[in-house]
């Protein structure tokens, strides 16, 4: 493929207008309204080249994976371990038996909290979570305090929607086992120091598990650089199918953890008497995979790295710098989360005085623009705010100025209906 950068002004851009044919749903009109797609946060639109290495592999390659010594099964295989090491490559991860294939971030956390939790974790041990969690990164965390008698500190949320460091100091004082929190927020667009959390964690000996849902397909990762102990990603938002994820740990950790599930291919033997396990990954993918999903996944990934993740983190800022001006521009609007740097990246929540954000996302369709509303899966996020919901803009590769200018319209008409 060639390159989908463009120079301008002496800097290398993302070229929108190769990039956005990639994506068929963008063509889609909703009534007469050509799309505008700001609900990136929640799912990305599919990019061609995992649409098409999907259907590739279920039209020609498709067998089980791991079992048969067929040909089609040696395909498989192959392009299921080969998705493995494309996931690897674009984490950093120093070995492909690091990533674990799941249904999604939410799946990877549980696999966490359930296995390393269930025999690392017991009464009277400390978990840290954050205000500002996806209720992905605090149920697990909840369920495993209450099965093991463990308790849970929060880390609060400042008025800039910044992470409290001098309070996650404290709760680090008292030695927890293990730090949740996530990468970027999904709700305010907080990019949180990862690399300097992750040192605060391991001084108190604490490990920690980053969800990186939001920040894979916007920042260039690498989980080594980062100094995460787990890090949880989904495809579907990055540009590839739902239903799959993975998990990445370090290879000792996943060695001493317990399985998740139990069932195929994740034993070594078997006998009426009980059972070993096989080595990871393996040992935590028990049952037939998600294989079509898991090239899709790999598909959208090779063709983000195409793009080059710097490029993709500038367009993020600046799309958000922009959305960020033009929604300063509107009376009676507040935006929550840190305020405008050049290197805030979105989502972009926001609040409409006077007008509920499911009226504002309802009249926005109207204008075809899709937006998220309601708690975003961060109920105690909501709480802190003082707010019930938000309506939220969250951006993708595709993402241009002039849809950022179709959805003030739509905020304008809906202010205009409501008489605000
Ligand atoms: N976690 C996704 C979101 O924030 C669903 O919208």
């Amino acid at each position: 493929m060639g390159s989908v950068a463009s120079k301008s002004a002496g800097t290398e851009k993302l070229d929108l207008e190769r990039i956005r044919p990639s994506f068929p749903t963008l063509a889609r009109r909703i009534g007469e309204a050509p799309l505008v797609y700001l609900d990136s946060g929640a799912s990305a639109q599919r990019v061609l080249a995992s649409i098409e290495a999907v259907d590739r592999y279920e039209r020609r390659h498709h067998s089980n994976v791991h079992r048969g010594s067929h040909t089609l099964s040696a395909e498989a295989t192959d392009a299921y371990e080969g998705a493995r090491a494309t996931v690897a490559d674009h984490l950093g991860a120093g070995d492909r038996r690091e990533v674990v294939f799941v249904r999604n971030a939410t799946e990877a956390i549980n696999l966490v909290a359930r296995a390393w939790g269930a025999a690392n974790v017991g009464a009277g041990d400390r978990i840290v979570l954050t205000e500002m969690e996806h209720h992905s990164n605090i149920v697990p965390w909840q369920q495993l305090a209450e099965a093991t008698g463990a308790a849970i500190d929060w880390v609060g949320v400042d008025d800039d929607g910044e992470l409290v460091l001098d309070e996650l100091a404290e709760a680090l004082s008292r030695k927890p086992k293990l730090l949740a929190v996530t990468h970027l927020s999904n709700v305010l667009g907080t990019l949180n120091p990862i690399s300097e959390i992750a040192a605060m964690a391991h001084d108190a000996g604490t490990l920690l598990l980053v969800d990186g849902a939001q920040a894979m397909p916007k920042l260039g990762v690498d989980v080594r650089e980062l100094g995460a102990d787990f890090y949880a990603v989904t495809g579907h938002k990055a540009y590839g199918p739902t239903g799959i994820g993975a998990l990445w740990t370090r290879l000792e950790l996943l060695r001493e953890m317990p399985p998740f599930l139990g069932g195929g291919s994740m034993i070594r033997k078997v006998t009426k008497a009980g059972t070993t396990y096989a080595d990871p990954p393996a040992k935590f993918e028990a049952g037939t995979p998600a294989i079509a999903q898991a090239i899709g996944m790999a598909a959208a990934l090779r063709w983000l790295d195409s793009l080059g993740m710097d490029r993709v983190l500038e367009h993020e800022r600046e799309i958000t710098s922009y959305a960020l001006d033009r929604l300063a521009t509107v009376p009676g609007l507040r935006v929550f989360g840190p305020p405008a740097t050049p290197d805030r990246v979105g989502p972009v929540s926001f609040e409409v005085e006077g007008i509920h954000a499911h009226d504002i996302a309802e009249i926005l369709d109207r204008h075809g623009v899709a937006v998220r509303a309601g708690h975003h899966c961060a109920q105690p996020l909501m709480e802190r705010l003082g707010v019930a919901a938000t309506a939220r803009a969250s951006f993708g590769v595709y993402t241009t100025r002039e849809e950022i200018d179709v959805l003030i319209e739509g905020i304008e008409d809906a202010k205009r209906v409501f008489g605000v």
